[in-house]
């Protein structure tokens, strides 16, 4: 009994110097308090769609163009929704002393109180300085016992907005434009991928016009690569230059980053391909099968096609850890289930889901691992992924990874190299194909 009490007394303080700790922060912005829509426009306004001959047939992106002032319409629709958080995830994720817990529950707190998301919140999510050690410390007890990454990933953590150094503002422009793009492929990739992105534009990636009129487009996202790393921008200059598919951000691209990377993305996407009807959100090492994929999205129900959220779904599914995994979660950090989600290998979403799945990744505290993110963002805004057959993220027999007639009715398999996505794409184009 005695000890209950001291455990919650102890929970109580905890979360009040969380909340003043907080409220610290939230004073000190105020007083570099600058306009939001300045932050929002100056983000977004460097290229306007103005910009843009509207003729050209297909648009291929050059480096990014100076900013004009004046500023287009297709700026001013990217905002921040006030937003309501299903009960389902409230009741997922436990009320206990985990930072990340506390985090998630003191918004919704907020939430419940009515108030939105004021400027400050937004502006020092805007503004990327780093979390102070002493912060960190004050609230996760055994911070320093974080592995390295880890603790880079927490002092960046509130940090949402990262300039683009590579854009394509024209990307989903379409000669007609009362049409609109069916599938936007999302690729996460690496500066140093070359190989990969050139398989997929080979292949399964390969942008235009599909049977049925359908517009396909292909994007990767790049982040920065370290110090340590060689210096690869120019031949992503030249590269983003032959081919116009590189979005880059000036962010260190890294596993732990990969949740910035999903939430710059949905903001590119708002601004510039807002009417897609689909996006495939995925790795470059993934196989996907466009044809199935397009005529999957294309026999969907109207009310199904704008709420989609599928893939392989994993249920149940809890923080694992150790240490020295990839995917380690530290006790003090997260504490609970996972909501069931989509493997990031590959999964498809509705894009009339982009603004609100924009405005609750505003809420949602970043989480170090990007599809669970993606899962609690879903799950917080009511919509369930569903599970489709047809995406084999832990991929078939290993007996059938070449055998074209298997891939036939398949959606993604994960993974194949660039020579093996070239083999299979050759073998199930082929004219000879008979299963
Ligand atoms: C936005 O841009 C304007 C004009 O270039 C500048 O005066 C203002 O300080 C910028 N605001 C921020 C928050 O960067
Ligand atoms: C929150 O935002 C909504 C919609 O923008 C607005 O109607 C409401 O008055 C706001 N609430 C508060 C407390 O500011
Ligand atoms: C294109 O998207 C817009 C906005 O989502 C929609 O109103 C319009 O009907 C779509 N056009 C076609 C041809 O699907
Ligand atoms: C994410 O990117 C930011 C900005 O470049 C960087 O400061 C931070 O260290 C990166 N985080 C990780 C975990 O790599």
């Amino acid at each position: 009994m005695r000890k209950w009490m001291r455990v919650a007394a102890v929970m109580l303080l905890t979360s009040s110097v969380a909340l003043i700790v907080y409220t610290m922060v939230n004073v000190q912005v105020a007083y570099t308090h600058t306009d939001l829509t300045d932050v929002v426009k100056n983000g977004s306004a460097k290229i306007s769609r103005e910009d843009v001959p509207s003729k050209a047939p297909r648009p291929r992106a050059g480096p990014p163009k100076p900013a004009k002032a004046k500023q287009s319409p297709a700026v001013a629709r990217i905002k921040v929704d006030r937003v309501q958080i299903s009960e389902e995830f409230r009741k997922a994720i436990p009320q206990n002393s985990a930072f990340w817990n506390r985090k998630l529950h003191s918004v919704l707190r907020t939430l419940a109180r009515g108030e939105n998301l004021t400027r400050f919140d937004l502006l020092s999510g805007s503004k990327c300085r780093p979390e102070t050690t002493e912060t960190l410390v004050t609230n996760i007890p055994d911070f320093a016992s974080y592995p390295e990454l880890y603790q880079g990933f927490l002092r960046g953590m509130h940090c949402r907005d990262s300039d683009l150094l590579i854009d394509l503002p024209e990307k989903c422009l379409l000669e007609d434009e009362t049409e609109n793009v069916t599938l936007l492929f999302a690729i996460k990739s690496a500066a140093r991928n070359f190989e990969q992105r050139q398989a997929v534009r080979e292949t399964w990636g390969r942008e235009g016009l599909y049977q049925g009129g359908l517009h396909v487009r292909t994007v990767f996202l790049l982040g920065r690569m370290s110090a340590d790393e060689p210096d690869l921008g120019k031949l992503l200059s030249s590269e983003s230059k032959i081919f116009g598919d590189l979005l880059l951000w000036n962010f260190e691209d890294s596993f732990y980053n990969l949740t910035l990377k999903e939430h710059v993305f949905y903001k590119w996407a708002l601004m510039h391909c807002s009417k897609a009807s689909f996006i495939f959100k995925g790795d470059d090492d993934v196989f996907v099968n466009t044809q199935a994929t397009l005529k999957y999205v294309t026999s969907l129900h109207p009310e199904k096609a704008s709420k989609l959220y599928t893939g392989e779904i994993i249920s149940e599914a809890s923080p694992l850890r150790n240490p020295e995994i990839k995917y380690y979660v530290p006790q003090t950090f997260y504490e609970g289930p996972y909501p069931p989600y989509a493997g990031g290998g590959g999964f498809l979403f509705s894009g009339p889901l982009l603004q609100s799945l924009y405005s609750i990744s505003w809420h949602i505290p970043f989480f170090p691992i990007d599809d669970v993110y993606t899962g609690m963002c879903f799950q917080a805004l009511g919509v369930s992924p569903e599970k489709h057959a047809g995406f084999q993220t832990f991929d078939v027999r290993v007996e059938d990874r070449e055998n074209a007639c298997v891939h036939r009715d398949l959606i993604l398999v994960h993974q194949r190299n660039p020579k093996q996505t070239k083999r299979l794409w050759r073998k199930m184009n082929s004219p000879f194909l008979t299963c």
